[in-house]
């Protein structure tokens, strides 16, 4: 069963969907910055937020909630503007605007800040889309493939050679 958190008007094919705005396709109505979603622990197989993330208060509550509701080897995908995206700013209800390692806290790859949460996830898949003359120059299937060069452009080049949506997935690993 898969859950569609956020999913507006545009809910994802047979998923069950929430959404705090009663003009949507939501099946239940709830505010995912509220203390828990109306839902048993590990009800779901898979957890979509698309374009969603980025306008909840408090990202790693939020993360820690999805993975509560999400079972141990279920996924979690993240679609949400590279913070260098045109409408990354441009939507004023935006509070996050974010990178490729912005999740990186809840993975191995932590840096040293794993303590942020004790939930605990593995990326499957971090992909990011540039602009199509980026892409036409090869550039986002170098930034997709190399981990290296993924860290060089976030680094050195991204303001320039700028992202437009990211899409992450994860897998929920047992706390
Ligand atoms: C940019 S829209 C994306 C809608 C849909 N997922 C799509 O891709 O078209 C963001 C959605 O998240 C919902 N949303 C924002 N904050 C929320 C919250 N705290 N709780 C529940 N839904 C929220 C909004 O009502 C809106 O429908």
């Amino acid at each position: 069963m898969t859950l569609d958190l956020g999913c507006g008007r545009n809910k994802c094919f047979e998923a069950f969907g929430v959404d705090n705005n009663p003009d949507t396709d939501a099946d239940v109505i709830a505010d995912i910055d509220s203390a828990s979603l109306p839902f048993l622990d590990n009800s779901f197989d898979r957890v979509l937020l698309v374009h969603t993330i980025e306008h909840v208060d408090n990202v790693i509550n939020t993360i820690e909630e999805v993975h509560r509701l999400t079972r141990p080897g279920g996924t979690i995908v993240i679609e949400t503007p590279h913070y260098t995206d045109f409408s990354s700013f441009c939507d004023p209800t935006h509070r996050w605007h974010l990178n490729t390692f912005s999740f990186r806290y809840f993975s191995d790859n932590h840096g040293g800040f794993g303590y942020y949460s004790r939930c605990r996830l593995r990326e499957k898949k971090i992909q990011v889309k540039l602009l199509r003359l980026w892409r036409f120059l090869g550039l986002e299937f170098v930034i997709n493939h190399c981990l290296i060069f993924r860290k060089f452009w976030e680094h050195y080049l991204c303001f320039v050679i700028r992202g437009k949506v990211m899409v992450l997935e994860f897998e929920v690993l047992d706390q």
